[in-house]
């Protein structure tokens, strides 16, 4: 497994397989004439794909069970260890259904950053994670990576708040190769889960051909 980005391999970055229906759905919303109850409906199908994707990267464990033919027993798979959802607020937020329709009860934290629209430095105002959170896997989600600023930002929270590195999968949709480097190179033992790897980044630091503002056009804030 592994990528490779601009000839460097980043054996931690995972891209979803660029099956017909994921090229639609991406095409959808990086156009920008797309109506905004069609973009919304979208970005959801996108996030609940990503979120499946991400679930692959967790780790499992044997599992044996009795089959309803004949009683024969059946040496399966579950996972193995607890998790927790932390969204990189606001747009992450937007991934938060996909996860909970996927894993019932699951928890959910959240560490709110902001990019400064001028410098696009982000800013941080508050996190708040389950007490436990040092114990569990987690999946950071925020589906765009630009800078990597508002990523590196939240992974330095979740350190801080005691999560070991190789326990967390980044759920995204758009990561540039610059958020790539800068989020892989300081932290390599993390997995990182796209589903799309832009060309660069313009003179804003908004990605190029890319969906614009995600929080912006999911929130309806444009
Ligand atoms: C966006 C996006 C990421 C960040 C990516 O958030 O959701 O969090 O920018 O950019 P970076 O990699 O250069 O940091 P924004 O601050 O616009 O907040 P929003 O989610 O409320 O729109
Ligand atoms: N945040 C977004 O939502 N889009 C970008 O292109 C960059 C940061
Ligand atoms: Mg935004």
């Amino acid at each position: 497994m592994g990528y490779q980005v601009n000839g460097v391999h980043w054996p931690q970055l995972h891209v979803h397989q660029q099956t017909a229906q994921l090229r639609c759905l991406m095409t959808a919303l990086c156009d920008k004439h797309c109506p905004p109850s069609d973009w919304v409906f979208t970005a959801d199908r996108v996030n609940r794909i990503m979120v499946e994707f991400a679930l692959n990267f967790l780790p499992v464990q044997p599992h044996h069970v009795i089959t309803p033919v004949d009683d024969e027993p059946l040496s399966g798979v579950k996972f193995a260890g607890r998790i927790v959802g932390v969204s990189i607020v606001r747009a992450g937020e937007a991934m938060e259904t996909a996860l909970r329709s996927c894993c019932r009860n699951v928890r959910l934290g959240k560490i709110l950053v902001q990019r400064d629209e001028r410098t696009a430095e982000p800013r941080y105002y508050m996190a708040k994670l389950p007490t436990d959170v040092a114990t569990r896997h987690v999946l950071l989600m925020d589906p765009m990576l630009a800078t990597g600023g508002s990523a590196l930002m939240a992974m330095g929270k979740l350190l801080e708040a005691g999560v070991k590195e190789s326990n967390i999968i980044f759920v995204n949709v758009v990561a540039s190769p610059e958020g790539i480097r800068n989020l892989l190179s300081k932290h390599p033992a993390i997995q990182v889960c796209t589903a799309s790897i832009a060309e660069g980044l313009n003179s804003q630091k908004y990605i190029r051909r890319s969906l614009g503002d995600f929080g912006d056009r999911y929130f309806g804030t444009l």
